[in-house]
Order: C-alpha cells, then structure tokens, then sequence
C-alpha cells in the first residue's frame, strides 16, 4: 500500500489481457507496475494511452525485465512491494510453442517458479494470481471441463502451464501464500494478437470486404473452442483475489463453437456472401498434436465469485468483425471503392 492505495504488479501488461487488466485496476485507483520487455520496437501500444492515465502521476509505471531472468524479477518485487501480482506473462501462442519448445517451457513454465520465489522472499503476505489456461486440458477426458477434470496436455505450451499450475498450488498449500489460478477459456477482443484465429479471421475479412484481399487462408477449421470476451475474463481475475481463501476457478462461457463457425459468422455479419469462396486451407496452420474441443464449465465462479459472462459468441463475432471493418484504412478503401464482394 503506499498513500492508503494498493499497489498492483502486473507481468505481460503489454499483452491483450494485462492491457484490459490495467485499464481496470488503474480505474479502481490501484498504482500499477507493468513488466515489460526490451524489444528492438517499442511494444506498448496497447497500454500508450494509459501512460497518463487519468493525467495524474504516480499511477502506471513500467519496468524492463524478463520472466526468463531471475535477477530482474527479484529487483521488480523488492522495488515496488506489491500487494496483488497478476502473473500473465507467457509465450501464449501453443502453435509457435512446437517451434520453440524450450523457450516456451522457461518462460511459461519456469518463469512462473522464478515469480513464486520472488513472492516467497520478497512479497510473502500479497495475493498471486497465475492465468492458467484451458489448453490444459487438452485432449479432454470429460466435457464440459471444470476445476476438477483430468489434464491430458498436447503442446509444450500446454504442459508449461500445467507444469506452472501445479507449482502454483504447491506453493500455495507449502508455503501458506495466497495464489488462485484462473482455467481461462480462450477469451478474444479488438485487442488480441493478430496471429490467433479470431483476430486473424476478422482482419482477413475486412480486407477481402475492402478488395485488399482475394483469399484467407487457414488450418483446422473443426476445431471447437468456447470463446468469451476479454475485458470480461480481467474483472475475474481481479475477483478472485476478493475472496478470503485462495482458489482455483474455471472461466468460460459454457458454449463451444467450430473455427468454421466463427468464419462463417464474421463473413457475414461483413455482409460477404458465399463465403467459402474466400476461404483457402494452409496446412502450415495445423499443430503436430491439436486440441479438438473445449467447452468450460464455470460453474464455480458463477457461486462463489458472482462472475457471469456477458458476451456470447454472436456478439463477440459482431464486436470484433466490426472493429476491423471500422478501422479499416478509409484511403485505400476509397481508391478500391468499385471492387466489392457483396
Ligand atoms: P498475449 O497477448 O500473448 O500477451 C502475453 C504477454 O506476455 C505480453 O505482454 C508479452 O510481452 C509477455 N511476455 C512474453 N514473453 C515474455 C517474457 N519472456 N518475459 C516477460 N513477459 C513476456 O497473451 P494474453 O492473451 O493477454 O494472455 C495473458 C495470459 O493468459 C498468458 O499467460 C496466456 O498464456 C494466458 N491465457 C490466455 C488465454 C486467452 O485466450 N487469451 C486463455 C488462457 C490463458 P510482449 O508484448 O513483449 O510480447
Ligand atoms: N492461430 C491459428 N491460425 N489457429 C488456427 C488457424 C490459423 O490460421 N486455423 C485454424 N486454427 C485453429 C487452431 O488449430 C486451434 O484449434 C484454434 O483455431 C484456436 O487457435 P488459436 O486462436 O491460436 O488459440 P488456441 O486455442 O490455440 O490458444 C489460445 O487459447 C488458449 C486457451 O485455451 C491462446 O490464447 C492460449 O494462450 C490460451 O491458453
């Protein structure tokens, strides 16, 4: 706490989630630490306009540092001293994990153990919160998936978070800290990387609209996952750090939906007819082990945290489809004005 106002550090602030999460935590008043990493651009723009945020110092503050480094996570801690830790921070991409597997394990996985110390030695009487992560479940053993089902991991993503969420628990039960670990289904939003399936559709779909594109090309079109809406899986995380005991909780929408049926949605809520004839199959999207189905059920958090999600897959697809086609660039746009696929 300092000046009676809590004091929050967030990893992966630069990211879709930790952007929406400081947003939330700096309207709440906390003072946000970010960590973020040297990159050869500066890699902050989906935070930029919370620099000043709400034009008062003393609010956000980033510092450089690494979950692969030791040395830079411990500084981070005894320099900020925070009370909530929200360790979202990850090589988060499962098809680029089969290309960087060790990588991926050190980062996603060890990076979480380094942070555990951290808290162990510098922050013992904070809350942690780790974002661990549907792919867990992998080939599912039971549907719908809940706090309690089996992991059975695919990708070397999967099994660092599985890896990273048992220690979480571990240390939890060993050491008395409070952790709680959000299961959080695939969640999507304007903000979310341009190389996930969502965001990939809807950019691709807005360039076909517009003429800048003759074909979207992409790998598994039948496998089903149960999307949610961004901002809404932040306030979960911030929630579960309310509670008196730490926890672990699933967040998801209950519903599961085919990539096919996302792309067929997103086409046409642009108002592109026939859809499959801009769709082509790139077999370099599909993953060695692939994840078939996920369907969460969230049960737990609806009880005990009162979280409830709002957006459902229609109106995830709308938001999105939209944000593309509304931020599309209006010059080129104007020039290709005659070309339309409608
Ligand atoms: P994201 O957009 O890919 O953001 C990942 C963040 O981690 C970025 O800020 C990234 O920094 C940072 N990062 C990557 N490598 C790092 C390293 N070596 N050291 C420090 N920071 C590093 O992911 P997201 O969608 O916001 O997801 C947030 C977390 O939730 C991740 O842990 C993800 O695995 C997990 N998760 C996500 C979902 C989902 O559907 N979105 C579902 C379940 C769990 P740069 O900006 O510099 O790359
Ligand atoms: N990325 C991508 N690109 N995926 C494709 C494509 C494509 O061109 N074509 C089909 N897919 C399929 C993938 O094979 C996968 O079955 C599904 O679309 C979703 O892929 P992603 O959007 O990359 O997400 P993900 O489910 O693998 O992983 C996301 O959700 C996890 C939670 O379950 C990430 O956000 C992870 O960090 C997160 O833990």
């Amino acid at each position: 706490m300092k000046n009676g106002r809590k004091i929050a550090l967030i990893t992966g602030i630069s990211g879709q989630d930790g952007s929406y999460l400081a947003e939330f935590l700096l309207k709440k008043d906390y003072i946000v630490h970010g960590l973020i990493r040297r990159a050869s651009t500066f890699n902050i723009e989906r935070i930029k306009h919370l620099l000043n945020y709400p034009h008062q110092d003393e609010k956000l503050f980033l510092h450089y540092g690494d979950l692969s480094d030791s040395g830079s996570i411990n500084d981070i801690f005894a320099k900020t001293e925070p009370d909530e830790i929200y360790n979202l921070g990850a090589q988060s991409h499962v098809r680029v994990s089969f290309d960087v597997p060790e990588y991926t394990t050190d980062v996603t996985g060890t990076g979480v153990l380094r942070m555990l110390e951290a808290m162990r030695r510098y922050a013992s009487k904070a809350k942690f919160y780790q974002a661990s992560s549907s792919e867990m479940f992998g080939k599912v053993k039971e549907t719908p998936q809940n706090e309690l089902t089996p992991f059975n991991a695919q990708s070397p993503y999967g099994i660092a978070k599985v890896f990273a969420h048992e220690t979480a628990c571990r240390y939890r039960d060993a050491y008395g800290l409070f952790i709680s670990c959000g299961i959080l289904f695939n969640h999507e939003s304007s903000r979310r990387g341009e190389n996930f399936v969502t965001k990939k559709i809807v950019q691709g779909v807005a360039q076909i609209k517009a003429g800048l594109q003759d074909k979207l090309y992409l790998g598994n079109l039948s496998a089903k996952r149960d999307w949610g809406y961004a901002p809404e899986y932040v306030k979960a995380m911030w929630l579960m750090l309310r509670q008196k005991k730490p926890s672990d909780f699933v967040i998801a929408t209950g519903e599961t939906h085919s990539v096919k049926e996302f792309t067929e949605a997103a086409f046409k809520r642009a108002g592109i007819k026939n859809y499959k004839n801009y769709i082509g199959i790139d077999k370099r999207y599909y993953r060695p082990n692939e994840v078939n189905l996920l369907c969460g059920d969230a049960s737990k958090a609806k009880k005990v945290l009162k979280w409830r999600p709002k957006t459902k897959f229609a109106e995830l697809v709308n938001i999105m489809t939209d944000f593309e086609l509304e931020n599309l660039d209006i010059k080129k746009l104007s020039e290709l004005k005659n070309k339309t696929h409608v």
